[in-house]
């Protein structure tokens, strides 16, 4: 048995207005009866996330964004802070999505400050690995790289707030989803390197979620993986009907 509750979260990346997002959430609500120990989270735009914060308060459903800055305040034009976020309302941040680390220069160095910052902020990160279709062959190697550099100087009760995701690259926009075995092995893998540099009690502890490609005919199988304890999911997650779907897998 498990005592890692299951999250499943939509990363909704540079989609919908805030009008969009009003309508999603006016969807999406009525399906959230009965998601019993299941969290479920959505991440919209920075631009969504006022309204959004609003609408879902007293509501089960969760909100999180995308990225964050690592500073509090100043001169950082375009920036967003931790703390402007949990003025939203958000519970969530995700921290070094290849999309970031890929398209916006977010590299470990950056990441780790971001984490670092998330946390002093009380938000609860999401941290994204994942190796490249030509690192496929190393993907140990590429993740244990991340996960030492990314969490570097953090320690295991405060890794305790954190979640990571395993978001193959390759995997992520493509319809390729990886198979429930390889995305059980590589997380399996990311468990035992945090019972390494960690504990035991804090490696059964930690939740890691797969993403790339979630949807809901392949959720359930992967969800049904021992180690996978929840789904970040992208194109899947814009429709209130299929991301519910989603949810309905991790219930199963
Ligand atoms: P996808 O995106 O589900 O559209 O592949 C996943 C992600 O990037 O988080």
């Amino acid at each position: 048995m498990t005592m890692r509750r299951p999250l499943i979260a939509g990363n909704w990346k540079m989609h919908k207005t805030a009008q969009e997002t009003e309508e999603f959430i006016e969807r999406f609500l009525p399906r959230m009866e009965n998601e019993g120990e299941i969290e479920v989270l959505i991440i919209p735009p920075y631009t969504s996330l006022d309204r959004a914060g609003r609408l879902l308060e007293g509501t089960p459903l969760q909100l999180g964004a995308q990225d964050m800055h690592y500073e509090k305040e100043g001169a950082f034009t375009g920036a967003i802070s931790a703390q402007m976020l949990k003025g939203c309302g958000c519970s969530y941040v995700l921290v070094g999505h290849s999309e970031r680390r890929e398209l916006f220069g977010d590299d470990d160095v950056i990441v780790s400050r971001k984490l670092n910052a998330a946390l002093r902020a009380g938000l609860l990160p999401i941290l994204c690995v994942g190796e490249t279709l030509s690192e496929h062959d190393q993907v140990e190697e590429k993740i244990t790289r991340q996960l030492t550099a990314d969490l570097a100087g953090i320690d295991g009760s405060t890794l305790a707030n954190i979640t990571i995701a395993y978001e193959p690259i390759w995997a992520i926009g493509t319809g390729k989803t990886a198979t429930p075995e390889v995305a059980q092995e590589t997380i399996s893998m990311i468990r035992h390197w945090i019972a390494a540099h960690y504990d035991e009690a804090t490696a059964r502890g930690i939740r890691i979620l797969y993403g790339g490609s979630v949807k809901p005919a392949n959720a359930a199988s992967l969800l049904a993986q021992p180690d996978i304890d929840g789904a970040l999911v992208g194109g899947a997650s814009l429709v209130a009907e299929s991301f519910a779907q989603i949810v309905d897998a991790a219930r199963l």
